[in-house]
């Protein structure tokens, strides 16, 4: 049997809470401002989920809009992947929460844990599945409720992050080269630099646990700034060469949306300075969700074009992080 080859974007989704925190309303929450969370970040607001809205259901609305996107029927899925680092529960997975909500009844289903590299390393996973002939048609999804694991009294990482979903179906065939080879990469031994320590078997559930604030993400925010633009300029440039594609040849670079000071380095690295997507500015990092936002936000916008190469990258705790690149064929 003869494997397809061609695994192509032919929908993608987006959603975002309807609250807006702004860095006025965190003013009101922790010693901060406007001016100092801007210039050090890029950010100005984010959007917060609502108390009874789980990921799942960000996740959702997301999904709907990628289908619809795509044309085609929630049962015509046939693997659904949701990459989070804030699931409604340890188990089942929000996958098969998303599943039971949009009615995908023939898919199988299943998180992927990247932290905020996720969605990238889940569109790899679902499309080499794809490229296999395993399964025709997958959704893959990022998406963060990452207002529920953020400490609102620790000011150096409250202000970076904001809630939201993005979504993307693949499908094998499509005009051009769909989905290329991605370059990815992981180092535990800075784990520690960007975690939640509590709350897992290492750290399990108790009184002391959640006194010591222990189930909230912890960060070292200038030791991950600089693996950051190291890691994502290095990523870029090793997908570039796998796929014989140069820098040049490249409509629009896509990142994670961690801060646009990092953005800002690595389009200077790389010297693609004024290709590059960005919407930082109004949802903050919304982890695994924030490239598949700005991958639908960039679609929809006519940013990419059929026939545009697009290389997006990521980074992320664990610390894992990569890079791929897709011609447009929508
Ligand atoms: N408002 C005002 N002051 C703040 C603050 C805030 N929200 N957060 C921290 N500060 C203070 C610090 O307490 C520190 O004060 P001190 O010098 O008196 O100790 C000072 O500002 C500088 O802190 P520092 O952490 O060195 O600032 P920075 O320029 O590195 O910026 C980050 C901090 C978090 C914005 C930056 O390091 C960053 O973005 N890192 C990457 C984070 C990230 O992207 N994580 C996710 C990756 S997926």
């Amino acid at each position: 049997m003869d494997l397809p080859c061609t695994v192509s974007i032919i929908g993608t989704g987006s959603y975002v809470p309807e609250k807006v925190l702004t860095n006025h309303d965190l003013a009101k929450l922790v010693e901060t401002s406007d001016e100092w969370i801007h210039s050090r970040t890029g950010m100005r607001e984010r959007h917060i989920a609502a108390a009874d809205q789980a990921t799942s259901d960000l996740a959702s609305e997301a999904a709907t809009a990628a289908l619809a996107d795509a044309g085609i029927e929630a049962d015509e899925l046939d693997l659904l992947i949701v990459a989070t680092l804030s699931p409604d529960m340890f188990f089942p997975s929000t996958a098969c929460f998303v599943q039971e909500k949009i009615g995908a009844k023939n898919a199988f289903c299943y998180d992927l844990g990247a932290a905020c590299s996720g969605f990238l390393y889940a569109l790899d996973t679902a499309k080499n599945q794809i490229a296999s002939g395993a399964v025709k048609t997958a959704l893959v999804i990022g998406a963060e409720k990452m207002s529920s694991f953020i400490d609102w009294e620790d000011r150096g990482t409250c202000i970076l992050f904001g809630d939201g979903a993005g979504a993307a179906v693949l499908q094998a065939g499509g005009e051009g080269r769909g989905i290329m080879q991605s370059a990815m990469g992981s180092d535990g031994s800075l784990a520690d630099l960007l975690w939640t320590p509590g709350g897992g078997t290492r750290n399990p559930i108790s009184h002391e646990m959640i006194d010591q604030r222990q189930h909230y993400l912890k960060m070292q925010g200038r030791e991950v700034f600089k693996h950051a633009v190291v890691r994502m300029a290095e990523a870029v440039t090793e997908a570039l060469g796998k796929n014989g594609v140069s820098s040049g040849d490249i409509k629009c670079f896509i990142p994670h949306q961690a801060n646009i000071r990092i953005i800002d380095a690595i389009a200077k690295r790389l010297g693609i300075v004024g290709r590059v997507y960005t919407n930082v500015e109004k949802y903050a990092n919304t982890s695994s969700a924030a490239l598949a936002i700005a991958l639908d936000e960039a679609a929809r916008d006519g940013t990419i074009q059929k026939g545009d190469l697009v290389a997006m990258t990521v980074f992320g705790g664990g610390f894992t992080w990569g890079a791929n690149v897709l011609e447009w064929s929508k």
